[in-house]
This record gives structure tokens, C-alpha cells and sequence, in this order.
């Protein structure tokens, strides 16, 4: 397909600089501040009412934006019996999910208060996240590849892209024709309840959408059933791994799992690299959305002789962050998702205070579920035990000798998603972009942020199977393989 093709141009997203932008954004997101929401199964059939529990605003104990009545054993089976296939043409599957990208954009302002409000994010991750939802609908849209659906796919996603990578996987399981169960984080039921519901007055059939909130339990149902054909999943290797043997036990061979993991993702800045380039790019790629994307920079590798002046620089730049509250426009960096996250990140914060290896922290703000972004020396990415999803950025100093012995440390991690590089000798480039094994690189420039149809997102080894999300690969996963071999 041609990716630049005129029918499918990028969301124009918001221009945060211009004031009466912020203004118009403001107005419309307003009524929101106060709105409740409740999420509930949509299934095919309406549902029985059940008991809500509380959700939580991460940056506000005391405000709660809704409620969720998670999906019971029957709403499970009640779903997996009534999944239907998409029998639309593939053009008018098209129209719909075009009008669904309207309608997202239309709604701008609930959307961007829900994810400040449920799941924490900034003004200008909230804007970041409609634009990428809006792509996936448009991209996915725009390039239906000829075949069968699987028939039944189940999508579940994390809760750090609430709409993008939720909307993102159900898209292109629409797109293809197939039914869709979609099991959304625990801790962001009313974004995608709402983001069905706009599927839904969009003209996707209700058999075909059907969205069951929940935890794990419900997630591990969905994903050992033989009545499912395929799985998109996105959120950490552990779980995948769980999926993939769960999946293994109780669906046919060979349906399809497509998952999208975590990483230990490096940056590496050589002497030649431009100073203020590289720190700009250092802190967005660790700072932010909280350092809450699988994509963000874990371990910085600095080269030592511009190592304790890039320091410096970062350091500086850390102090002029805005923490707080992500309604507040001025806010970069909102709160992490919960207390049981946050309990993760500070025990590890703590345990490198106590070894004296925090170079940096900032003052947490008064109330909420926050860690302020913090700098810890590192001896190199082996001594991170695991993906510390928060945050906090790790540096290592390296000698210009030893590069090689960095791609390796790297490499050996086993994670392979995103990867940075700032330098301006042309022959490192090469040789470095073609010896790290990441799915995604970025040379100098920040390593966050994909653009849908321009930067397929997606990574190897422990962080994903493949192929690439936005990407012109991704939706042929979608169908059914070839019968032939198996109806000879
Ligand atoms: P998680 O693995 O805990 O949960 C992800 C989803 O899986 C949730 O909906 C959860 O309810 C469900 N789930 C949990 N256990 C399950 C089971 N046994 N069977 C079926 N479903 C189950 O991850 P998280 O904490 O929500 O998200 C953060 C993780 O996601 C990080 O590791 C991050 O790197 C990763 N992530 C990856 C990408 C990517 O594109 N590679 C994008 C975003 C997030
Ligand atoms: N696609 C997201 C990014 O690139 C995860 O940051």
C-alpha cells in the first residue's frame, strides 16, 4: 500500500503554543471536570447490572471519575457465544471507522479530560494520544488487505496508552472483518468504554465490538477459549508469555498472538553529539508521560569526556519540569498510574539512594501517586534487573574504546524496542544503527512518539513478536492463514 497516500493524511493533532488553541481547548474540555462516568460490559446484549467499584484519578485521592462494573464468568461466555463477525464490505468497514475517527475528534474534550482525569496524562499527551488513536482508525481504514477474517479476536491493552494502543488493536481487527472481545487495562474502563460506545454510534455492529472491563482474570478467559481465533496483546513479556501458553493449551494451532512488550530501551550520546540536543531529547525520552511508555529511554549511555557536562545540563533541565497535576497546562510530568506501580519504582529508587548512586531527585508534589523523575549512576544496562516503568533515567559512562562492548551489553538484555543514538560522525551511525537489535531507532532525536504510517512501532526478542503496529504489515496477521493445507 502507499503509505502517503492523500486519503489517509495524519491527524493535525493541536498547536499547544497558540493561545487561543489552548483557550478553545479549554472550553471544550471544561464540562468534564466534574463529569462521572460508568463503565460496564457492552456486549452484544445488554447486560445485567452488576456492582460498580470506584475508579481513581492518580494525580487527586479525592477525585474519582467513575465507576466500573467489571465483567462477570457469564458476561464471558455471554460474549464469546454472540461474537460476529464484521460481514460489511471492505468499503463500507472503511466508512465506519473513518466516521469512528470523526467522532473521536469530535469529542475532544471528553477524551482529553478522561485521560488526564483516569489514566494521568498532560494536555500534551492527551493530545498525542487522540492523534494516534484518530491515525490507527484512518491508517487501518485506508489499507484493508484482501482475505478472511480470523473470526474472533481478542485485544487486550495496557493502561499507559488508554485510547491510542486500545483503539490501535481493535481497528485493525475490525478493519479485517473480524469480531472483536476487547479486554481494556483494570485501570482505564471509562476511556474505553467510551471509546465503544463512539465505535458503536459509528456503525460498528454491536456482535462485532464487544468490550468486557477486568483484571487479569477476565484477560486470561478471553485468551483460552477455543472460540477465539487470535490475540493482540500489548503490556509486559510476563504476561505474553502467559497468553502464549494459555493459548497454546486451549486454541487451534496456529492462531495468531500478536504481542507488543516491554523493552530496556538505551540511548547512546558520543562526544560528537550536540549537548543541547542530546539533553533535550534525554529528557523528553525519559520524563515523558512519567517515563510511563514502553518506548521511554531507561539507560543512558553518556561517553565519558562530555559525560559530566551533559550532566550538568540535564540536571538543570530537570529542574525546570513541571510536576503536578496533568489538567494543569503547564504540567509535564503527571503522576504513575497506581499505588502498586508506584510501590515498584520507589523500592528501587531507594534501594540505589542507599548504594549512594542517586545523582538527582525532585520534590514529589504534596498528594497523589507520584515519583518525581530521578538520575541514577549506573555501572551499564546489566545492572537494571528489570523494566522500571517510571520516571527514572539510569546513566553510564562509557570510553570511546569500549563502544563495541556497549552494543553488546545492549544486545544482551534480550529486549529489542526502541533505541537512540546522538552523534555527528556518519560511519558510527551506520555501524551503530546496524548492530543494536531494536525494532525502533531514532538518531539524534528524541526515541518516543511513533507516527502511525510513517514509524511502524513495534520491537524483537523479549519486546514483541511482530509486525509492527501502523505499519503495512500488521493487519495481514488478521486473517485467517490459508485454509488450503488445512481443508487437503
Ligand atoms: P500488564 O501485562 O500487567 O497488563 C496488560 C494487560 O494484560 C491488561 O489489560 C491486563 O489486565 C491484562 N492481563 C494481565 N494478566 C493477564 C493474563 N494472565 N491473561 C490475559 N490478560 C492479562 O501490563 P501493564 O502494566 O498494563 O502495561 C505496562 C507494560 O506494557 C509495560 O511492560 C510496557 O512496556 C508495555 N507496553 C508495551 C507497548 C509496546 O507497544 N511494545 C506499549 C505500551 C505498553
Ligand atoms: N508508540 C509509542 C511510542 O512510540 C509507544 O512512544
Amino acid at each position: 500500500p502507499d503509505l502517503f497516500a492523500p486519503e489517509r493524511p495524519n491527524s493535525k493533532g493541536f498547536d499547544l503554543a497558540h493561545t487561543p488553541t489552548l483557550e478553545t481547548i479549554e472550553a471544550a474540555r471544561t464540562p468534564f471536570k466534574l463529569q462521572q462516568w460508568s463503565a460496564a460490559p457492552l456486549l452484544a446484549a445488554d447486560a445485567r447490572p452488576k456492582t460498580a467499584e470506584p475508579v481513581i484519578n492518580p494525580a487527586l485521592p479525592q477525585d474519582a471519575p467513575g465507576t466500573v462494573a467489571p465483567a462477570s464468568a457469564a458476561d464471558v461466555e455471554l460474549a464469546l457465544t454472540s461474537a460476529k463477525p464484521w460481514d460489511a464490505v471492505p468499503e463500507e468497514r472503511k466508512k465506519i471507522l473513518n466516521r469512528a475517527a470523526d467522532l473521536y475528534e469530535a469529542n475532544y474534550g471528553e477524551l482529553f479530560a478522561l485521560v488526564a482525569r483516569e489514566a494521568g496524562k498532560s494536555l500534551k499527551d492527551a493530545v498525542a494520544e487522540l492523534r494516534e488513536a484518530v491515525d490507527f482508525l484512518r491508517y487501518y481504514a485506508a489499507n484493508i488487505p484482501a482475505g478472511d477474517p480470523a473470526g474472533t479476536f481478542t485485544c487486550i491493552s495496557p493502561w499507559n496508552f488508554p485510547l491510542a494502543i486500545f483503539t490501535g488493536q481493535i481497528s485493525a481487527a475490525l478493519a479485517t472483518g473480524n469480531a472483536v472481545l476487547a479486554k481494556p487495562a483494570g485501570q482505564t474502563p471509562l476511556i474505553a468504554h467510551r471509546a465503544v460506545q463512539l465505535m458503536h454510534e459509528a456503525g460498528v455492529p454491536r456482535a462485532t465490538l464487544q468490550m468486557l472491563p477486568g483484571g487479569p482474570e477476565v484477560g486470561a478467559a478471553l485468551t483460552s477459549d477455543a472460540r477465539v481465533h487470535g490475540v493482540a496483546f500489548t503490556g509486559s513479556t510476563n504476561t505474553a508469555l502467559k497468553i502464549r501458553a494459555a493459548m497454546a493449551e486451549n486454541m487451534a494451532p496456529g492462531s495468531p498472538l500478536i504481542a507488543e512488550t516491554g523493552g530496556l530501551n538505551a540511548m547512546i550520546v558520543d562526544s560528537t553529539a550536540l549537548p543541547e540536543q542530546a539533553v533535550q531529547a534525554i529528557v523528553e525520552s525519559a520524563f515523558q508521560s512519567a517515563g510511563q511508555r514502553c518506548s521511554a529511554l531507561r539507560c543512558l549511555y553518556l561517553q565519558a569526556d562530555i559525560a559530566e557536562d551533559v550532566l550538568t545540563m540535564l540536571q538543570g533541565a530537570m529542574d525546570a519540569l513541571c510536576l503536578g497535576d496533568p489538567w494543569r497546562i503547564e504540567t509535564d510530568c503527571g503522576p504513575v498510574i497506581d499505588d502498586e506501580a508506584c510501590q515498584v519504582i520507589a523500592d528501587h529508587i531507594a534501594k540505589a539512594r542507599a548504594e549512594g548512586r542517586v545523582l538527582k531527585e525532585l520534590p514529589a508534589p504534596p498528594e497523589g501517586i507520584f515519583i518525581p523523575p530521578t538520575l541514577i549512576e549506573v555501572s551499564g544496562i546489566a545492572a537494571l534487573e528489570r523494566e522500571i516503568f517510571g520516571p527514572v533515567l539510569h546513566v553510564a559512562r562509557f570510553k570511546s574504546s569500549e563502544l563495541d562492548q556497549v552494543i553488546a551489553a545492549i544486545n544482551a538484555t534480550g529486549y529489542g524496542l526502541t533505541f537512540g543514538l546522538h552523534t555527528r560522525i556518519d560511519d558510527r551511525v551506520q555501524h551503530i544503527t546496524e548492530a543494536v537489535h531494536a525494532g525502533n531507532i531514532y538518531v539524534n532525536r528524541n526515541q518516543i512518539g511513533a507516527i502511525v504510517g510513517s514509524q511502524p512501532f513495534g520491537g524483537e526478542g523479549l519486546s514483541g513478536t511482530g509486525p509492527k503496529a501502523g505499519g503495512p504489515n500488521y493487519m495481514a496477521r488478521f486473517l485467517a492463514p490459508d485454509r488450503q493445507t488445512s481443508e487437503e
